[in-house]
């Protein structure tokens, strides 16, 4: 019995835990810095009157930024490697069977994916940014407003994320994403060796089957690389 549930144990693929610690680590310090920012320079909806302190705006232009550098890596390994993690063609289907596990395994694929969409929205409205607006009292600004709702819908998708991996692998499934042992197999000195792989596969020609076939899910990564490769673009222009 024992053994049978040391074997169910969850195990996540170490490339994945470093990814997602990594960006999920930034964002919640961008997410945690942004309200104080807001606490400091705004306030309409309320405060809880942090101390004020001009400083938080840059501090959270810097989580910000590196949540922004880390997360085109998460990204191509979600869509890659965790594809199956990630909403399905058959999820609708699949949504049907209310209360069933797998309803709850296809809100699972859904919440991620969603995780992912409410990150690239922050990200870019973040970028759209101008970091003398809130000092100057411009509080009114359409990408202020759209970077403010992004907050929203981060934290609400970060809570639902959370709220449905508890139910549908409790705490043994939340803790596998953020410990640091890992397989033999899974091991970070093999990465090196992969990589070259990949490399002599791209050069083989893999490359011209990136895009086929020209599915939805293909469809939204690169919607989602795009847009953050745009975000960058068009802040360099501004
Ligand atoms: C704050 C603590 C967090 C915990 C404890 C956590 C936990 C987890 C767990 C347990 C899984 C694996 C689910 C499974 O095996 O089916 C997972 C996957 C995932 N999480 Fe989180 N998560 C957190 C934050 C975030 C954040 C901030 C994002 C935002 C982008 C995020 C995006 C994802 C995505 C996209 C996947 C699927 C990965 C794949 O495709 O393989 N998570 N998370
Ligand atoms: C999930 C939530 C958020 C994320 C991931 C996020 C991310 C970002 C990113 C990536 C930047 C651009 C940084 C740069 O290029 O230097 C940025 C800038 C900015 N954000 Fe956020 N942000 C979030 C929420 C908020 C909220 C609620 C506020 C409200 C006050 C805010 C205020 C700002 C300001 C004032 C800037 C410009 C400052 C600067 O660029 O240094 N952010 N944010």
């Amino acid at each position: 019995m024992t053994r049978k549930l040391a074997l169910a144990k969850p195990y996540q693929p170490f490339l994945l835990r470093v990814l997602h610690g990594l960006t999920g680590l930034c964002l919640i310090a961008a997410i945690l810095t942004a309200y104080w920012t807001y606490d400091t320079y705004d306030g309409r909806w309320g405060r809880i009157s942090l101390p004020t302190y001009q400083a938080i705006e840059g501090i959270h232009g810097t989580f910000g930024l590196w949540t922004l550098l880390i997360f085109p890596a998460f990204v191509l390994y979600a869509f890659h490697r965790g594809q199956r993690r990630l909403i399905q063609p058959d999820s609708f289907d699949k949504l049907a069977q209310v209360g069933k596990p797998i309803w709850w395994y296809t809100l699972n694929r859904g919440t991620n994916t969603l995780a992912l969409l409410a990150l690239t929205f922050a990200l870019f409205s973040g970028k759209m940014m101008d970091e003398t607006w809130l000092p100057q009292g411009e509080l009114t600004h359409a990408w202020y407003y759209a970077h403010l709702i992004s907050w929203v819908v981060m934290v609400s998708a970060i809570a639902l994320h959370l709220l449905i991996n508890a139910k549908v692998g409790g705490t043994p499934l939340l803790l596998s994403m953020l410990t640091w042992q890992f397989r033999d197999q899974d091991s970070p000195a093999l990465w090196l060796a992969h990589l070259s792989q990949w490399w002599f596969d791209v050069r083989q020609g893999a490359w011209a089957r990136w895009f086929q076939p020209m599915t939805m899910m293909v469809g939204l990564e690169i919607a989602i690389l795009v847009s953050i490769g745009a975000a960058w673009l068009i802040s360099l222009v501004k």
